[in-house]
C-alpha cells in the first residue's frame, strides 16, 4: 500500500548496547571533517557571500562553511520554482524513500545534530526519528487530499528543531505537491543542506524543492515575493508578526500562514500528585534540550503543602544532570546555541539573582556558550514578560482556593502551547483541563516530545495559527479550498 496507516519510526534504543555501538561507529566518521552548504537553486548561480559555522559546544570546532543566499538569489528562487505534478501516489513514494535515506544517514546527521547544533544523544536520536515521522506521516496522508496544490510555499524553519520542523514543513508543502522555497535558520545550515540533498537523491524534482540558507533578510526577501502562495512558518512570536504584516503589505493578505510559535508553558502540580513523577517530569520538561524547545516547561505552579519538599527534591534530580559536551554520550544538558541567545538568557538570570529570587543553580561549564539550568522563585507567571528559550524554570505557589485564579492567570499570558497537570483527583484533572487554553495538555507526564501522528502539535492564541502538525488537518492548509481529507 503506497499510502501507508501511520507508522513511527522504530528508532534505536540507547540503553542497548548493540544499537549505541552502531550509532557510535557511524557518527565517529563524522566527528571531523567540515560539511558544506549553499543555496540549491535551479538554474540561476546562487550564494557568493561565504561564512564560516562554529558548533556552540565547542566553538574551536569549524563544522564547516556556508555560502549564504542573497534577497536577489531569493526573487530568482520564487520565480523558477515549479510545483510538484506528479500523482499523489509518486509524491508519496518519494517522500518514503526520503525517509529510508534520512535513516541510512544517521552517522553524519547526528555528528552534524551535535557539532552545528549542540544536540545531545537522546536529543539527536528524538530529532531523527520525528523527521522521519513527517516524512512518513505526510506521505500517507496525501492520498486523502482532494483539493490541489496551492503553488509555491516558503518554508521557514528554527534552529531548535533544526532537521525535523525543517523537514515537516517541507514534507507536508510536498506532500500537498507545491513547490517549496526552504529557508532554514541562520545558525543550521550545513543540516539543512544535508536534509535538501536526501530528500533530492529520493526523488523530490530540484525545480519542486530549492533551499536558500541565510538570515532574517532571506525569510523576508521570500515572503515578500508575490508569486508565494502560502507561507509556513515556526519560530518566535515576534517574527510571525512581521511575516504576517510583510504578506500584506506586499499585497499578499489572501496568502495562509501557518505559524508556529512561541509559548510560556505551565504546569500546576497539586498536593495529591506524586512527588517522585512529578520531580522527574519536571526536570525533563525544563531541563532537557536545555530547555530550547517550544513546548518547555517555563513555570510550574505547586500547591504551597508541598512546594518545600518538592523544591528539595527539584534541586537534587537536578544536581543529577551532567551539563557538557553533546557528543558525550552521557551529557543531559548540551550548550545554548549562540553567544547572543546565551547572554540575553544570562542577563535575565543576574536580574534574578540581584532580587534575591534564585532557588538553586548548576555550574556552567567554562568552554561554549552554555547556561546551566537553573530554578527561579516568581510570584505567579504574569512577573515573566516573555519566554526565555533556555533552562530555567520558574516556581511559584498556590494555596488550594487559588487553583482558578491561578488557571486565569495561565490564560492571561495570550500564549496557548503546551500545559501539564499533576493531579490524582479526576474531577480536578478534568475541570482544569477544561479551563485551561493550551494546544497540548499533558496530565501525570512530561510535557515535551509529542509524537507525529498520536499528538498533533500547536497552540493557540499567540502560540499559533494551527492546523496542528503531525495532525490529520495539516496538509489541507496547503491545498486550496475543498482539500479536505476524503471520508472514509
Ligand atoms: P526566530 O523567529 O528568530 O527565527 C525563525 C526563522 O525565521 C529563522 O529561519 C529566521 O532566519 C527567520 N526570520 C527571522 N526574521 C524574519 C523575517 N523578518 N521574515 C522572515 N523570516 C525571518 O526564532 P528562533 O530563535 O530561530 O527559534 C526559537 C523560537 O521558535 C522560540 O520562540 C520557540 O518557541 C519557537 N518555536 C516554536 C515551535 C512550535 O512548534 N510552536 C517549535 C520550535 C520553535
Ligand atoms: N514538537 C516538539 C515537542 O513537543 C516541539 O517538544
Amino acid at each position: 500500500d503506497i499510502f501507508p496507516g501511520r507508522k513511527n519510526s522504530q528508532g534505536w534504543d540507547w540503553s542497548d548496547p548493540r544499537d549505541m555501538g552502531e550509532i557510535n561507529t557511524a557518527r565517529n566518521k563524522f566527528r571531523e571533517g567540515q560539511s558544506k552548504a549553499a543555496p540549491l537553486v535551479v538554474s540561476t548561480k546562487a550564494g557568493t557571500d561565504q561564512r564560516n559555522i562554529h558548533g556552540p559546544a565547542t566553538p574551536e570546532d569549524q563544522v564547516g562553511t556556508v555560502n549564504l543566499a542573497s534577497a536577489e538569489d531569493a526573487a530568482a528562487a520564487v520565480k523558477v520554482a515549479q510545483p510538484w505534478s506528479a500523482p499523489a501516489t509518486d509524491r508519496a513514494a518519494v517522500l518514503l524513500k526520503a525517509a529510508d535515506l534520512y535513516e541510512a544517514n544517521i552517522g553524519q546527521i547526528f555528528a552534524l545534530l551535535a557539532r552545528e547544533a549542540g544536540k545531545t544523544m537522546p536529543d539527536c536520536i528524538g530529532e531523527v526519528r520525528e523527521a522521519v515521522d513527517f516524512l512518513r506521516y505526510y506521505a500517507g496522508e496525501a492520498g486523502k487530499l482532494t483539493g490541489e496544490a496551492r503553488g509555491r510555499f516558503v518554508c521557514i524553519s528554527p534552529w531548535n528543531f533544526p532537521l525535523a520542523i525543517f523537514t515537516g514543513q517541507i514534507a507536508a508543502a510536498l506532500a500537498a505537491g507545491n513547490a517549496v522555497l526552504a529557508k532554514p535558520a541562520e545558525q543550521t545550515p550545513l543540516i539543512a543542506h544535508l536534509a535538501t540533498s536526501l530528500l533530492h537523491e529520493a526523488g523530490v524534482p530540484q525545480e519542486a524543492l530549492q533551499l536558500l540558507p541565510g538570515g532574517g533578510d532571506v525569510g523576508a526577501a521570500l515572503t515578500s515575493q508575490q508569486l508565494v502562495d502560502g507561507v509556513c512558518f515556526t519560530g518566535s512570536t515576534a517574527t510571525a508578526m512581521r511575516i504576517h504584516q510583510s504578506l500584506a503589505q506586499h499585497g499578499n493578505a489572501a496568502a495562509p500562514l501557518i505559524a508556529e510559535t512561541g509559548g510560556l508553558n505551565a504546569m500546576i502540580v497539586d498536593s495529591t500528585a506524586l512527588p517522585e513523577q512529578v520531580t522527574r517530569d519536571i526536570v525533563a520538561s525544563a531541563f532537557q534540550s536545555a530547555g530550547q524547545r517550544c513546548s518547555a516547561l517555563r513555570c510550574v505552579y505547586v500547591q504551597e503543602d508541598v512546594a518545600e519538599g518538592l523544591i528539595e527534591m527539584v534541586r537534587g534530580a537536578m544536581d543529577a544532570l551532567q551539563v557538557g559536551d553533546p557528543w558525550d554520550v552521557s551529557t543531559d544538558v548540551g550548550p545554548i546555541i549562540d553567544a547572543a541567545a546565551r547572554d540575553k538568557i544570562a542577563g535575565y538570570i543576574e536580574a534574578a539573582r540581584a532580587e534575591g529570587r534564585v532557588l538553586h543553580e548548576l555550574e556552567t561549564p567554562s568552554n561554549g556558550t552554555f547556561i546551566a539550568p537553573t530554578m527561579l522563585r516568581v510570584d505567579g507567571i504574569a512577573q515573566m514578560k516573555e519566554e526565555i528559550f533556555g533552562p530555567v524554570l520558574h516556581v511559584a505557589t498556590f494555596k488550594a482556593h487559588q487553583l482558578d485564579d491561578v488557571i486565569d492567570q495561565i490564560n492571561a499570558t495570550g500564549y496557548g502551547l503546551t500545559f501539564g497537570l499533576h493531579s490524582r483527583i479526576d474531577d480536578r484533572v478534568q475541570s482544569v483541563v477544561d479551563r485551561v487554553h493550551a494546544g497540548n495538555v499533558y496530565v501525570n507526564r512530561n510535557q515535551i516530545g509529542a509524537v507525529v501522528g498520536s499528538q498533533p502539535f500547536g497552540g493557540e492564541g499567540l502560540s499559533g495559527t494551527g492546523p496542528k502538525a503531525g495532525g490529520p488537518l495539516y496538509l489541507t492548509k496547503f491545498t486550496r479550498s475543498n482539500g479536505a481529507p476524503a471520508l472514509p
